[in-house]
């Protein structure tokens, strides 16, 4: 299906408003999953979670599921997880161990790169004139390639490397990926469930959206702490945006931490405060496990403070399946682990106080979008356009003040350049909008 709407038609960055069609119709999506999620890198594992040769998880990218593997001589392959033959699903497991990967059906078995290595009778294949046992492995991801920890792919040969493709907000990551020398790692577990939203609503929400979080979360924050969510002190608060991605933040080191309700986890980060300015800077020490929420474009969100870090995975125009782990330093002492773990089980998941809140907003918002005069009423997304400053320390476009709807205008104008060029080279550059702007 395809859709008789221009996407850049749908985005009005000057003015602020938003098309809400971008939620509901079945043709921008499938259009979504031809130009972002068979273009743009996309999240697929920690390191951590395949250490060994063989060791694997499955992912998807866009609709495509793919298995992710570690190789005999160290690296990362990822491959399509559908058999080349009739096309059956290889690796039914979501994590674990292989030589190789038989198919399920006539036997093939493919190896840790995705190779074809075998299949029941194989001399009827090799006095088959025309069979090439070399084009018959699993397809590939374009590229692939890891950011301190991070693994990453995309399955567009032309796509830009990773370091191009997240620029200045490397500066940023590493405050989450490198505020310790031993690294980092995921818990064991992945946590996964449906949401019925498209997908753009949570990516919104946590790539700057920090003006919901004193109503929508405010009952929960009563129940939890005894006080509601006092609407923040807006000196020192910040928005961040390049490439479509973004950051919104307090300097309060452990705003968000604290919200956790374990004393061992603020106390482990007090602890490392002055260690982790001399190695990242007083600045970025002051943002390690503040009140912030980010987004890295397109459906990779993390929250630094609470340690959740997420995929928010389309499944459908109106359907999502959230997968969410918990992301913490390899050298935290395993009590503080263990409260990270408890904290996320009680925040941000499917009964979490916090995610309920969420994912109850972000579903109705999609069904109502579906109206059809409801979805003739396009949405604001002005706030705070005024309030862009050139800042000293701080890399990308920046915008002061926590409640701003900025960097969610620069997720949506990155989602319409990239829906509207056929391929990379017609992307518009960052740097060309901002000279624009
Ligand atoms: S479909 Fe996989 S071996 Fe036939
Ligand atoms: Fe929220």
């Amino acid at each position: 299906m395809t859709s008789t709407l221009d996407p850049r038609s749908l985005i009005d960055a000057d003015e602020g408003w938003i098309d809400r069609r971008i939620f509901s119709d079945p043709g921008l999506y499938e259009l979504e999953l031809e130009r972002i999620f068979a273009r743009c890198w996309l999240f697929l594992a920690h390191e951590s979670q395949i250490p060994k040769t063989g060791d694997f998880v499955t992912a998807y990218m866009g609709r495509d599921h793919v298995i992710v593997v570690r190789k005999k001589d160290g690296g990362v392959a990822a491959f399509i997880n559908s058999c080349s033959h009739r096309g059956n699903r290889i690796c039914g497991a979501s994590q674990g161990n292989a030589r190789q990967f038989v198919c399920n059906y006539h036997g093939w078995a493919f190896g840790l790169e995705g190779e074809l290595v075998g299949m029941p009778q194989k001399e009827l294949y090799e006095a088959t004139p025309g069979f090439d046992k070399s084009r018959m492995g699993l397809t590939r991801v374009a590229q692939i390639e890891s950011y301190n920890g991070l693994i990453f792919a995309t399955f567009d040969p032309e796509a830009p490397s990773l370091d191009d493709y997240l620029g200045d907000y490397r500066w940023y990551l590493d405050i989450v990926l490198d505020n310790d020398e031993g690294g980092t790692e995921f818990l064991d577990g992945c946590i996964k469930y449906d949401v019925a939203c498209n997908w753009k609503l949570p990516a919104e929400n946590f790539v700057g959206d920090s003006y919901h979080a004193q109503w929508t979360h405010n009952s929960a924050a009563m129940a939890i702490f005894g006080r509601g969510i006092s609407p923040r002190k807006l000196e020192n608060t910040f928005h961040a945006t390049m490439n479509g991605h973004g950051w919104g933040f307090g300097l309060d080191m452990i705003g968000n931490a604290a919200a956790s309700g374990h004393r061992i986890v603020t106390d482990y980060w007090r602890s490392r405060e002055s260690a982790i300015a001399a190695r990242l800077g007083k600045l970025r020490s002051k943002m390690v496990a503040s009140s912030s929420s980010a987004n890295l474009f397109p459906n990779f969100g993390f929250l630094p403070g609470h340690a959740c870090f997420r995929v928010w995975q389309p499944m459908g125009p109106a359907s999502m399946e959230l997968r969410s782990w918990i992301l913490v330093n390899r050298n935290m002492p395993a009590e503080v682990k263990d409260a990270y773990r408890q904290a996320a089980a009680f925040t941000f998941s499917p009964g979490g106080v916090f995610e309920m809140d969420d994912s109850e907003n972000w579903e109705n918002a999609t069904r109502a979008s579906t109206g059809v005069v409801t979805r003739r009423q396009r949405l604001y997304y002005g706030l705070g356009h005024n309030t862009r400053e050139d800042h000293p320390d701080l890399p990308g476009r920046v915008y002061r003040n926590f409640f701003s709807d900025a960097n969610q205008m620069a997720f949506y104008s990155r989602w319409a350049d990239l829906m509207s060029a056929e391929r990379w080279a017609d992307v518009a550059e960052p740097s060309e909008r901002d000279a624009a702007e």
